[in-house]
């Protein structure tokens, strides 16, 4: 008999849904004792924000902080050494830490190609070099390092699959964390008669379905699906993006009431959008979600800030959250009502289920 312990959590949007803050909520709240990170590499930058301390990740999964979580970065995700090494040390999570033995490796080669002509104006990526390590793993080059030829790598190295594996049958919980956001998969998608691929997309498909593979668990392990929503939506890069604010009015709002971000990884001005219902209604079906996150409630509804409770969340939002659940047809159940990991209503701790 196949065990469905494992949760996956990913983004409905563009990417930058408050995934991370997702993640570490439930990795804590609910004691997640293994939490695996899929996706492209160092492209995608969750934040933390913890004890008032902001900790942006890229290699590590957002769970670290949960003291008793082992940490996996699973095979399908390009490993930045760098990167990985500085995380492990700045968030003392050395010991708790596995990587797949089979991640490719970034190189410099790779980030230098990540900042050429094509890549930043074209596509206009992150340039941290996930898209080329990825593609030469595609193309099956010789010369692509994996984790396990990376000396400073030894401690880690790890099946991750197959821990994972271990771990479902001994009856404990995992939590798969996903990057980016159904609309950037390099799959692509038709908005009318405007496509995001190519300059919209990232390197790699970005759905529950891929999540699986990346951290390398069979989907009917799975036990539930989280698909991340924003209040307001955002997007870093090119590509079509319908609801985007783009009246200079409202973007002085935005910037003047502290709605305005910025990206993890780059620093660079995020697009901004309104909520778009429709999408919500397309991500859920893709995912094959059955729980809805909404983070960022606070951005638009201050009077919400760090509120806990569902019954004292007010009027507007209230109504926002319904319509949410009309057209996902699935429970709102976790609502982001601040940065921290803890600024949260979670539904989940009462059995909410939607009626
Ligand atoms: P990617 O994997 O790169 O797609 O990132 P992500 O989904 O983890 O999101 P990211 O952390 O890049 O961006 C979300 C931003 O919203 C961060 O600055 C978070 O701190 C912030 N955030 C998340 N949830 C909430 C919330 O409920 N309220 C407020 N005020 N901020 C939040
Ligand atoms: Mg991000």
């Amino acid at each position: 008999m196949i065990k469905r312990n494992v949760m996956l959590v990913v983004g409905g949007d563009f990417g930058d849904e408050g995934k991370g803050k997702i993640v570490s909520y439930i990795a804590k709240a609910y004691d997640y004792r293994h939490v695996a990170r899929g996706g492209g590499g160092t492209n995608a930058g969750h934040t933390v924000v913890y004890n008032g301390k902001i900790c942006p990740v890229r290699m590590i999964p957002s769970g670290f902080v949960n003291p008793n979580a082992q940490l996996y970065i699973g095979r399908g995700v390009a490993v930045d050494r760098d990167v990985l090494l500085g995380e492990i040390k700045r968030y003392e999570v050395d010991g708790r830490v596995w990587v797949d033995r089979l991640c490719p490796i970034i190189e410099r080669r790779h980030i230098d190609e990540d900042r050429g002509p094509y890549n930043k104006t074209v596509l206009n990526t992150t340039g941290t070099g996930t898209g080329p390590a990825q593609l030469e793993r595609v193309k099956r080059t010789a010369n692509l390092r994996f984790a396990k030829d990376i000396d400073s790598l030894k401690p880690y190295l790890a099946d991750v699959g197959e821990r994972l594996y271990d771990a479902i049958e001994r009856d404990e919980k995992v939590l798969g964390e996903g990057t980016q956001g159904t609309f950037i998969s390099n799959y692509g998608f038709e908005f009318g008669d405007k496509s995001t691929y190519p300059e919209g997309v990232t390197t790699k498909d970005t759905t529950a379905g891929t999540l699986c593979a990346d951290i390398g668990i069979g989907p009917t392990t799975v036990e539930s699906v989280v698909v991340v929503f924003k209040s307001i939506a955002s997007k870093v890069g090119n590509g079509p993006f319908p609801n985007e604010i783009t009246d200079l009015e409202r973007l002085k709002y935005i910037e003047e009431n502290g709605q305005q971000e910025y990206g993890t990884v780059t620093g660079r001005k995020r697009r901004m959008g309104d909520f778009d219902y429709d999408r919500a209604r397309i991500a859920m079906q893709r995912n094959g979600g059955t729980i809805v996150a909404l983070t960022k409630l606070d951005a638009l509804f201050p009077e919400v800030q760090g509120q806990r409770y569902y019954n004292n969340l007010t009027g507007d939002a209230m109504y926002h959250i319904r319509r949410l659940e009309d057209e996902s047809g699935s429970a709102v159940v976790f609502i982001g009502t601040g940065p921290e990991v803890d600024d949260m209503v979670d539904r989940r701790m009462f059995n909410y289920t939607r009626k």
